[in-house]
Formats: C-alpha cells, sequence, structure tokens
C-alpha cells in the first residue's frame, strides 16, 4: 500500500471580498511508496505547498481524496506518525537548539533518557553540535532550517514531508542534508518534499511530480527522466590531437555520429566543496 495516495485533489481559495476565486490544486492524483524520496517541483504558485498541506490535514481540498500511511489525511494515526517542515521555520527563539529538541520531544510523548540521546544524535546529524546551545535568536537563515529538519524528525515519523528543506541552506548544508534524507529513505521513512533547486532534486530524489498552475505535468523515476537513450558518452584520459583525430576517423568510418568532444566540466558546487575542503585540511580557521 502506498504512504502517501491522492486521487483527483481539488483546492479552490476565494479571495476575501471578491468575487474570483483561485485554483490552486487541480485534480492531482499522486502515490508515494514506503521508503522512497519523492519531488514535488514546480515554479512559484504552483500549488506545490497547497498539495503537502491538504495532505497533512492542515487544508481541507474542495474536492478528491487523500490517504496518507492508510489513513484518511489529515486522522489523528497518520499526523502522529509524520514530521513536517513547514516552508517558514518559525521556533521559539528564546530556546536554544538543544532545548528546542527536547521541548518537542516532550511534546511528542518521548521518554526522557531516549528524549536526549534523541536530540544529541540528531544535532549531531544536522551539523549544528557546536551551536546547540546557543540561542534560536542569534541563528542563522540555514541554522534555523537545520534545527527545524531535525525536529521534525524527533519522533522518528514513518512519513516525512519537507516544504523546501533546503532553502537557506549553503552548498555544505545542501550536501549534509541531502545526504540524511537519503539515510533516514534507507532506513525505511519515507520523504516528501518540495524544492526549486533542481541539482539538489536530481541527487536526492527516487521520483518526482512537476506540477503547473496546479496540474501535474510530467512524472516519473528520476534515472529514467534524466537519462537519454539516443545518445552515450564515453569518457578517456586526455590524448593529444593525432590520436583524438584518429578516434574520430574511426567513429566517422564507422558511420558513428559524433556529438561532441570535450574535456569534462566539473560543476561550481564539487569546486566549491573541494575548495572548502582543502581550505579546511591547510589548517586554516
Ligand atoms: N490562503 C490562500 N488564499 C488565497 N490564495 C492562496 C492561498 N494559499 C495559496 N493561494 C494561491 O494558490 C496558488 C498556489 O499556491 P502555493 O502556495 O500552493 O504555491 P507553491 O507551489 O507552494 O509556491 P512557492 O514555490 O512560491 O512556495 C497561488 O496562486 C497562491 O496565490
Ligand atoms: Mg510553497
Amino acid at each position: 500500500m502506498p504512504v502517501v495516495e491522492a486521487k483527483g485533489l481539488i483546492r479552490e481559495f476565494r479571495a476575501p471580498f471578491r468575487r474570483t476565486t483561485v485554483l490552486a490544486v487541480r485534480g492531482l492524483d499522486l502515490e508515494v511508496g514506503r521508503g522512497r524520496v519523492f519531488g514535488l517541483l514546480g515554479p512559484n504558485g504552483s500549488g506545490k505547498t497547497t498539495t503537502i498541506l491538504m495532505l497533512l490535514g492542515l487544508l481541507k481540498p474542495t474536492a478528491g481524496q487523500a490517504t496518507v500511511l492508510g489513513c484518511p489525511a489529515g486522522h489523528r494515526s497518520a499526523r502522529r506518525r509524520t514530521g513536517f517542515l513547514p516552508e517558514e521555520t518559525r521556533l521559539y527563539e528564546f530556546l536554544t537548539g538543544m532545548e528546542t529538541l527536547l521541548f518537542g520531544g516532550r511534546l511528542y510523548g518521548i521518554p526522557g533518557r531516549e528524549r536526549r540521546a534523541r536530540a544529541e544524535e540528531l544535532i549531531r546529524r544536522t551539523g549544528m553540535w557546536d551551536a546547540r546551545d546557543r540561542r534560536l535568536s542569534t541563528y542563522s537563515k540555514g541554522m534555523a532550517r537545520r534545527i527545524g529538519l531535525a525536529l521534525a524528525l524527533m519522533a522518528r515519523p514513518e512519513l516525512l514531508v519537507l516544504d523546501e528543506p533546503t532553502s537557506g541552506l549553503d552548498p555544505v548544508g545542501n550536501r549534509e542534508v541531502r545526504d540524511l534524507l537519503r539515510e533516514v529513505a534507507a532506513e525505511g521513512t519515507t520523504v516528501l518534499l518540495t524544492s526549486h533547486i533542481l541539482s539538489d532534486v536530481a541527487e536526492v530524489c527516487d521520483e518526482i511530480a512537476i506540477l503547473h498552475r496546479g496540474r501535474k505535468v510530467l512524472a516519473g523515476e528520476v534515472k529514467d527522466l534524466l537519462s537519454d537513450a539516443r545518445r552515450l558518452a564515453w569518457e578517456t584520459e586526455a590524448v593529444d590531437a593525432e590520436r583524438r583525430r584518429k578516434v574520430e576517423a574511426w567513429l566517422r568510418d564507422e558511420g558513428i555520429l559524433l556529438h561532441g568532444v570535450a574535456p569534462p566540466r566539473t560543476t561550481l558546487e564539487d569546486l566549491f566543496l573541494d575548495t572548502l575542503a582543502k581550505d579546511e585540511g591547510g589548517g586554516a580557521s
């Protein structure tokens, strides 16, 4: 049975004091299997947050049905087993990171000793150990995001719903969050996330759906969507012009169309991460 299943979800918003309505979600079907990382993508205003809020039972669909963890969306049992990171993290500014997780753990009813162990584990896994005793009011946007994510994981949810989890994170944080989500999924948790940062999504998601004006316009397995069966890329060591001509002549003789030959490009993200890693290694503070 899928962890999340939606059929024909529709949500209309009525603008206050006006006759006009906005159709934020227009007949959406979704299915997310257990242990999968599923990405809901789409431009601003395409209905991602509205969809998520309906699945959590925080917003009532105008029409259609959704089940989450085998219960109707918003059912107590489904809510208890779901962790949620909202689009805007609103936490208590006067608590420290550690206190925030302990407080959340108490609300979830996690017993004392286990609560502290779980909080410490998550503080470490989100890279927040050094800042754990600082108040949230002193945190940067990315740090608050990481604590929000740790909080969503406190109760070991079966389903983790994240609205723009990487917003405000630097590339190091991005990589850490992506790795954490893959680990969480490997432990059997299902992850449903939204994002604008497509390179992140490609690395972390098994499956995606692209929304446009409230409709699903493309969906599928990331690896299928991104591989182009009409082309093939070889990668070799660098060779001199003479040998290159020989290889190209052979391809021509065989009637194989050569689209291009070039040194592979690294990504700016890899360059950035390598540079930081070297600087750490060099003993700089
Ligand atoms: N409470 C509301 N009242 C009226 N209209 C709303 C409300 N919430 C959302 N909408 C409208 O519904 C549409 C979808 O909004 P939604 O927040 O779901 O988009 P989104 O895909 O999450 O966008 P973003 O990428 O900016 O977060 C937008 O046109 C938005 O203006
Ligand atoms: Mg949104």
